[in-house]
């Protein structure tokens, strides 16, 4: 090449695929079966699509409509259809130019970090979802400002940290985060969501708010959305069919925006992202389609009800098997489907290891690891030799606290109980081991 144009990365790796990558090269040496407990797709953990979801489809495939360009923002008959849903509850009332579609809430994210100025900064929670940190941090090229959340304290955000990180970083301009969350399974309580609306407001800045598994929390917790607690304060919610239809391969997501026409800095960074999707026509109509009957259908209340149900009943079954472990913080999840489970100070080491069938595995392990790697990233490359389970270790979220993620997706109980027992006693025999 006359020289080298590619733009530099930010430098961070999407551990929840790359690990993939280590596992598939582990199965080479032979046959090994591998548990995948670190992508958070409930159709690859045999989540079966119901007849009706199918049915719904095929009718929205015998539609013309279905194969055209739709408008920029979306579908106007799914845009309709969402801005009637959110005024119904009576928070924030929008438009449907309120409204964008995106191909998935992952290209949403991507393009909303990109429509900022490089030194205008948002700052996430941390453990933070890597989608956003990584967008964050490649539209600055900087590090990010994160908030905690505190495994001690159930996951409860440090508010003082938050405030003082926005009184004192003037570019920080917008607050994010992720209700429930992902990857703690944490649902943020009313009235710590209207202490954080209320920092936002002292200090004049917008409010981003990833809705994408509101519909997924378990009995005995509730949370607002962003739209019923919001006030006047600039915001946007982020939503998507990936988890509760759940359809992530139809790649749909969108952005809903309140109070626009409000703050003038506000509208021109909706306008920037509203240019962006202009400059690529539109996203996918076919599940912009479908959206409002697949969540209107007379299944789909009871289909998702169900499912919640599931996840709710493998949350009990892992906080029981790690729950009471003296090298571990354990904390039932709340919503969402991950569960989050940290090592406590100083259990870990670099000399820590599992037993496994080939020398050889041991020897890629630690060739793929370094002095400086993360010691529960140890511990996760470990495991997939010894046991062939696949977590994400903690770490990748873009935190010190050292654990990994599980997701709650198994359909087969007897199966996510036998994973989960033999991850217990690996953490146990790997702890042991030095
Ligand atoms: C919190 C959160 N936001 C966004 C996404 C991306 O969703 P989509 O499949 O719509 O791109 C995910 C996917 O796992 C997620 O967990």
């Amino acid at each position: 090449m006359r020289f080298d144009f590619a733009k530099a990365g930010s430098g961070l790796t999407y551990e929840i695929r790359n690990i993939v990558e280590v596992a598939n090269h582990l199965k080479t040496f032979g046959n090994m079966e591998i548990s995948w407990e670190n992508i958070g797709d409930p159709i690859m953990k045999g989540e079966k699509i119901p007849q009706w979801m199918k049915e719904t489809l095929k009718e929205v495939l015998d539609d013309d409509i279905s194969y055209a360009y739709s408008p920029t923002k979306g579908s106007n008959k799914a845009r309709e259809y969402l801005a009637a849903k959110n005024n119904a509850r009576g928070g924030a009332q929008i438009s449907p130019e309120d409204i964008i579609f995106f191909n998935g809430l992952g290209d949403a994210v991507a393009r909303t970090y990109a429509s900022m100025q490089v030194d205008g900064r948002v700052i996430l929670p941390a453990p933070a979802y890597s989608t956003h940190l990584m967008a964050e941090v490649l539209h600055a090229s900087f590090p990010a400002n994160t908030f905690q959340l505190n495994p001690a304290n159930g996951w409860e955000p440090d508010l003082s940290e938050l405030e003082y990180k926005v009184q004192h970083y003037n570019s920080i301009v917008g607050i994010m985060l992720v209700n429930p969350d992902n990857p703690t399974g944490y649902v943020y309580p009313e009235s710590t969501l209207r202490k954080i609306v209320k920092i936002a407001k002292d200090n004049d800045l917008f409010l981003m708010f990833d809705e994408i598994y509101h519909n997924i929390m378990f009995d005995g917790c509730d949370t607002p959305l962003l739209a019923d607690i919001i006030g006047d304060v600039p915001g946007i919610s982020m939503k998507s069919l990936s988890k509760e239809i759940p359809w992530p391969g139809g790649r749909c997501g969108w952005l809903e925006i309140y109070n626009s026409g409000k703050d003038v800095a506000f509208d021109r960074f909706i306008s920037a992202i509203y240019q962006q999707k202009m400059a690529e026509v539109c996203s996918a109509t076919f599940p912009q389609e479908a959206l409002p009957l697949l969540l209107e259908h007379k299944e789909f209340s009871q289909y998702l009800k169900d499912r919640v149900a599931h996840y709710q009943k493998l949350s009990e079954i892992a906080y029981n098997i790690f729950a009471g472990s003296p090298h571990l913080i354990v904390n039932k999840t709340q919503g969402a489907f991950y569960m989050t489970i940290v090592f406590k100070d100083y259990v870990l080491n670099n000399n820590q290891t599992l037993p496994t069938k080939d020398p050889a595995m041991n020897e890629y392990i630690e060739a793929k690891l370094s002095e400086q790697s993360e010691l529960d990233k140890r511990f996760a490359y470990y495991l997939l030799a010894s046991e062939g389970i696949c977590v994400v270790p903690l770490t990748s979220f873009f935190t010190r606290t050292n654990g990994f993620r599980v997701t709650l997706l198994e359909k087969d109980v007897d199966k996510f109980t036998d994973v989960m027992t033999r991850l217990k006693s690996a953490i146990d025999k790997y702890i042991e081991s030095n």
